[in-house]
């Protein structure tokens, strides 16, 4: 039996403690810094450690005599998290910094895929802000804005016409909106299709798919508005079928795997490709990250059969690719509520309530993403609070169950789209 560190605070992270609290291999489990629903799991702490503070959280797992660390976000990933981990001797999932520059820059990813031959949209990037906006108005719009760095998600902005595109511009490059991040761009072609998050398991040389998902980016019904962190997700995708699988493997995994290792770069962790599928089935990388999806991990977790632990303790003694992998053959749909202004600003704090009328039921999980309880109470205290994760036996029930669910929960300012999956249900 190991101690386990999962590294985060957000839904994904309270999906991972789920999971790893039924695993038989786990004696305990720490969440830094976890929410007020990673500490209802049975075996599970939550520590008051940042996710950032690594020199922290190596110190406390040696203290701890932590066996494993399962990291949930990717800024500790970019920041090396791994590399101080594996330097103290502890096995910790998740690419070191080198790998996790697939996330952690997008121009990095982009010069990535041009190299090693992975279909992914054009692109050109820019530090200079008069260039970028010469670049807008010399090619047909709409176009597709990225700052470089991390950004929660935040950093992509869909250009339609040309006022847009230069303000953006001007934010990003000028004003700095996400700091450092946001100091080089890239401007790359729209993509017209359906997207799909493919997530698989790697070892370092071989890799294991996971139940494909689909994420609702942004924060208006019918895909419109600003671009969130997922606003609700749901598996399996319905139009994947075993050629398209075949296909993304080929053209994407393959070849992204095969040119880690030929750049010596070793990654080991999850690997996440967002791709854009168009009408003819041709898989495009919209972007790599380097860790699981936040809130693919809701839905995906509970169809999840197989000893997650165990598959994570594969990727260290090699072989993941054989790994006899367990489904709920149900459909899975998570549905996030947040704070109302999310991704602007909103205010934090709101009791919740209605939480116990769903903690008895086996086919709704109630993963919590930004809260904290005080005095027994829970609070709201972050953008998106809850995922309301149900199963059903298929994509419409999975639907209606985890709808039912979000209405018997409450709270001063609870917002969500109403549309989860809309883009494939009957
Ligand atoms: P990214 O962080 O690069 O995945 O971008 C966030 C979201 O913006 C994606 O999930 C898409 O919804 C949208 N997006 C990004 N790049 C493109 C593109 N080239 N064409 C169309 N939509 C895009
Ligand atoms: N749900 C998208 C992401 O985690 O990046």
């Amino acid at each position: 039996m190991i101690n386990v560190l999962i590294v985060g605070s957000g839904g994904r992270e309270h999906a991972f403690t789920w999971k790893a609290s039924q695993s038989d291999l786990v004696d305990k489990i720490f969440v830094a810094p976890g929410n007020a629903g990673t500490a209802l799991e049975p075996k599970a702490e939550n520590i008051e450690i940042r996710s950032s503070d690594i020199e922290g959280l190596v110190s406390f797992s040696k203290k701890e005599n932590i066996g494993l660390v399962i990291v949930g976000p990717e800024d500790p990933l970019a920041n090396g998290i791994t590399d101080a981990f594996t330097e103290a001797g502890i096995d910790c999932f998740g690419p070191e910094s080198l790998g996790a520059q697939l996330e952690g820059s997008k121009a990095f990813a982009k010069s990535f895929m041009k190299k090693h031959n992975i279909p992914t949209a054009s692109y050109e990037s820019f530090t200079d802000a008069d260039q970028a906006k010469n670049y807008i108005q010399e090619n047909d719009l709409p176009l597709v804005i990225k700052a470089d760095g991390l950004a929660a998600g935040k950093g992509v902005l869909i250009a339609e016409d040309h006022e847009t595109a230069n303000k953006t511009i001007d934010q990003f490059i000028g004003e700095e909106k996400f700091g450092d991040a946001s100091k080089k761009i890239i401007i790359e072609d729209f993509l017209v299709g359906q997207e799909l998050s493919y997530i698989v398991m790697v070892d370092g040389t071989e890799y294991l798919p996971l139940a494909t998902s689909q994420d609702h980016k942004t924060i208006g019904e019918g895909d419109v508005g600003l671009n969130t962190g997922g606003m609700g997700a749901y598996s399996p995708v319905p139009f994947v079928n075993d050629e398209l699988d075949t296909v993304i493997r080929e053209k994407v995994i393959e070849p992204t795997i095969r040119g880690l290792s030929e750049d010596g770069i070793m990654f080991r962790g999850f690997l996440y490709a967002g791709l854009m599928i168009d009408s003819n089935y041709n898989p495009k990388v919209l972007e790599y990250n380097c860790r699981f999806g936040d809130p693919e991990t809701q839905p995906i977790m509970l169809r999840l059969k197989s000893d997650l632990i165990d598959m994570i303790q594969t990727c260290f003694n090699g072989g993941i690719s054989n790994y006899d992998i367990d489904w709920d053959q149900k459909s899975a749909m998570g549905v996030v509520i947040s704070s109302h202004g999310y991704p602007e600003s909103y205010e934090t704090g709101k009791e919740i309530i209605g939480l116990d009328t769903l903690s008895d039921r086996t086919d709704v999980k109630v993963f919590h993403s930004g809260t904290c309880s005080e005095n027994d109470i829970i609070l709201s205290n972050g953008g998106r609070v809850l995922c309301v994760t149900a199963l059903g036996d298929d994509l419409n029930q999975s639907n209606e169950n985890a709808y039912r669910a979000v209405d018997q929960i409450d709270w001063d300012g609870k917002y969500f789209r109403k549309d989860i999956g809309f883009r494939v249900m009957k």
